[in-house]
């Protein structure tokens, strides 16, 4: 970043402009605290193949544990790592407009909670070029939804926050679906 005169100026201004931004969002709105910007809603649906131990289609694959136990999404310390598609509805075969790649670690030495960490990586639609950076704990059982924070992004989502609400609403053998709604807005 160059120091220069213009660029701080033109920072302040942004700030006073954002200021006033806010201050009528704030003045419309009524209920505050509020989000300083507009909230985007976004539902994207995860196609997950699990690993059956023969299947070469898996999009996740548990890659360590506790030596000794059996790897799995029961067993406190199992470290998966996952490459799904993003599509733009439930089901599999609907357009694909990206991948959420990351890591699901079981995180709870009941066995029951997951630790996730994920980035959307758009490649089609509006948000094309973009990533999403998405992290929190939640049960990967069938229509429990859990709730994850938005931890910034690049392009669209270029200092994002907010909330993504994952679901899991169908298993059939190894496929799965979760629906993601994502709720966010810029800080500022
Ligand atoms: C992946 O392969 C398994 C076993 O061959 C099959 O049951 C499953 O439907 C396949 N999943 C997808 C999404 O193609
Ligand atoms: C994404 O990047 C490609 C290549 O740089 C560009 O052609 C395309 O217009 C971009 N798409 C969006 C939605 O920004
Ligand atoms: C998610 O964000 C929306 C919009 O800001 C908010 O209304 C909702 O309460 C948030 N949900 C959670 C679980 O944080």
């Amino acid at each position: 970043m160059s120091g220069s005169k213009s660029l701080a100026f033109v920072s302040k201004a942004l700030l006073v402009l954002s200021i006033i931004v806010h201050a009528s969002v704030a003045a419309t709105s009524g209920n505050c605290p509020c989000s300083p910007n507009p909230t985007t809603v976004i539902e994207l649906y995860i196609q997950t193949v699990a690993y059956t131990g023969i299947n070469t289609n898996y999009t996740i694959y548990a890659v360590a544990g506790i030596q000794g136990t059996n790897f799995g999404n029961g067993q406190f310390g199992t470290v998966s790592v996952f490459d799904d598609p993003v599509t733009i509805a439930a089901s599999p075969t609907s357009t694909s407009i990206g991948r959420s790649r990351g890591i699901y670690a079981v995180a709870d030495l009941n066995g029951g909670t997951l630790f996730i960490t994920s980035t959307f990586q758009f490649t089609g639609g509006q948000y094309a070029n973009s990533s999403l950076n998405i992290k929190g704990i939640g049960s990967a059982l069938l229509n429990v939804p859990m709730h994850l924070s938005i931890d910034g992004g690049t392009n669209f989502f270029n200092d994002a926050k907010g909330n993504v609400t994952l679901v899991a609403i169908s298993n059939s053998g190894p496929n799965s679906v979760a629906r993601a709604t994502i709720n966010t807005y810029k800080a500022i």
